[in-house]
């Protein structure tokens, strides 16, 4: 099905192909999600695991950026993710940058995006959530810091949204990651993410709180963060946002790079982070198979999460990794994901270099 549409998709400019998915499936309402699940694989209760009390149904899950505003909540349970993060979201509603302001590049599995935040607001997410029944899978929301809000006032916005959406969450995400807001990534800084962490984990009603980190930093700079967000309360690290590098792709001005070419950072941050601290980690970047699933498990992750991959492959992705990993289980007798993160780190599976 979506080898029919995406010539089309991809002859238009990658922001309105998204708005016209969108749009697709939220007038397709029950009928989209009905058609979305019935073609879907749906995970088998082996691939079910745990991150900091969350009960994921698979370990692949949706990042960030997608959803935003949560116009698709209801959906991606049904496409076989396993866990879902809605957001950005920010204290205020914002309309983000100048368009055009996300590129594909299909060759390389690529995209660079200055999106910049562009969102409905924390309060409007929360009043479409209401009307929804609960997530079947664990649903967390990311929280972001408005443009109008000055960077040393940061801390309130995050608190601002962490009230509103707590009751809403199942986890809450600290992005002092993306590059499309002013200075945002200077809130990974030890002071300024110290405060932010301890405003939205004392708001947060005992939810996890994760914070995801940009590929960009130095080592030493991610193990002060890890170190910073571990002792005041966070409960995972997200690794990684998008990079400012380029890897050779065109000039198409600022943002964040994303999909295969950071893979391989975000393994390598996966594996110092996973090293270096007790806390779960998540790796995010670059997956597009089965076997980028099994070195990011390698590398120490606990859960994996995706974004550009969804755009070159579609829907049934998600499928085909849900059934590698049922696979993967039933060629090493293995009857769960714990067993295949333990077998994947002793060795005992092969995977191919990344
Ligand atoms: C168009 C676009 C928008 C994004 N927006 C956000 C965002 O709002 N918040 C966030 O934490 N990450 C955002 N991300 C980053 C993704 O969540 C993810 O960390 C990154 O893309 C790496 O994963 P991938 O290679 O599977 O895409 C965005 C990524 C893309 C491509």
């Amino acid at each position: 099905m979506y080898s029919l549409i995406r010539p089309l998709l991809f002859r238009l400019d990658a922001e309105t192909a998204h708005r016209l998915v969108f749009f697709t499936m939220k007038a397709g309402g029950a009928a989209a999600r009905w058609l979305i699940r019935s073609t879907s694989y749906q995970p088998s209760p082996r691939l079910g695991c745990s991150i900091a009390g969350l009960e994921l149904l698979s370990p692949v899950g949706l990042a960030a950026g997608m959803d935003k505003n949560g116009d698709l909540a209801r959906l991606w349970p049904e496409m076989g993710f396993g866990w879902i993060e809605l957001g950005t979201v920010t204290a205020h509603a914002q309309p983000g940058n100048p368009k055009p302001r996300m590129f594909r590049f299909p060759d390389a599995g690529a995209i660079i995006n200055r999106m910049g935040f562009n969102n409905r607001g924390s309060a409007a997410l929360v009043s479409h959530l209401k009307n929804l029944p609960r997530s079947t899978v664990p649903c967390g929301i990311n929280l972001g810091k408005s443009k109008i809000t000055p960077l040393d006032e940061a801390v309130s916005d995050y608190a601002l949204s962490t009230e509103r959406v707590v009751d809403l969450a199942d986890y809450l995400v600290i992005n002092v990651s993306s590059p499309n807001t002013p200075g945002l990534r200077s809130l990974q800084d030890a002071d300024s993410l110290r405060d932010i962490t301890d405003a939205v984990v004392s708001r947060a009603n005992g939810k996890p709180v994760f914070v995801k980190l940009a590929p960009d930093l130095g080592d030493e700079a991610l193990l002060d963060a890890v170190h910073v967000a571990q002792t005041h309360g966070a409960q995972g690290i997200i690794a990684t946002n998008t990079t400012i590098q380029r890897h050779g792709l065109p000039d198409v001005g600022p943002g964040g790079l994303s999909g295969r070419p950071l893979h391989q950072r975000s393994v390598e941050v996966v594996r110092l982070v996973s090293k270096n601290t007790d806390l779960p980690v998540i790796g995010v970047g670059g997956i597009q198979s089965g076997e980028d699933v099994l070195r990011m498990l390698a590398a120490g992750a606990e859960a994996v999460q995706l974004y550009s991959a969804l755009v070159f492959e579609g829907p049934r992705l998600i499928s085909r990794l849900n059934r590698f990993l049922d696979t993967t289980l039933d060629q090493h007798q293995l009857t769960s994901i714990s067993e295949l993160k333990t077998a994947i780190r002793a060795g005992d599976i092969p995977i191919a270099p990344g």
